[in-house]
């Protein structure tokens, strides 16, 4: 393979919250760069490029995952879904009216990544308890909060979504 094969653009197809993007990348390119700088999906945060902080989490294909993780080309094919997805029309999803009522966030830059780190977990625990949530989130870095509003928030978020909330 020649130099100029193996770093050729790679064609991808997403559907990324509900519409198709046809585009092409660098195969080099991270997924959480090419929903921010080609897709302009700016709501999902870098906070350090190196997996460890969770603010660029997103669900693919409905799990929750760190996009700095994932090459753009790796989503090929997939279903992704951004923090600008998770309210549908003028509501706010319940896990961000979580955030919201029990202030769960003070500078609101790891707040994406929990929102959808939060999500994708109650939809497989929706009856959590304080110590599940709180393993549920440690992969997000908060540096604000000290995490007690945030474990409020999803406990609401819980407590709504159990009610027959979106
Ligand atoms: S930017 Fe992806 S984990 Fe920190
Ligand atoms: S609210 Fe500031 S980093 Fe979490």
């Amino acid at each position: 393979m020649t130099a100029e094969a193996e770093y050729a653009a790679v064609p991808i197809t997403v559907t990324v919250n509900g519409v198709k993007h046809e585009a092409v990348v660098e195969p080099r390119t991270l997924l959480v760069y090419f929903l921010r700088e080609q897709l302009g999906l700016t709501g999902t945060h870098v906070g350090c490029d190196t997996s460890q902080c969770g603010a660029c989490t997103i669900h693919l294909d409905d799990r929750a995952v760190k996009s700095c993780t994932i090459l753009a080309a790796q989503a090929n094919g997939k279903k992704i879904t951004t923090i600008e997805g998770l309210a549908q029309d003028d509501d706010f999803h319940p896990v961000q009216q979580g955030f919201r009522e029990k202030h769960g966030l003070q500078c609101g830059y790891c707040t994406p990544g929990m929102l959808m780190t939060g999500y994708a977990f109650l939809q497989k625990n929706p009856r959590p308890s304080e110590d599940e949530i709180r393993t549920a989130i440690s992969g997000n870095l908060c540096r604000c909060t000290g995490y007690v509003n945030i474990v409020k928030a999803v406990q609401h978020a819980a407590a709504t979504l159990s009610q027959g909330g979106a």
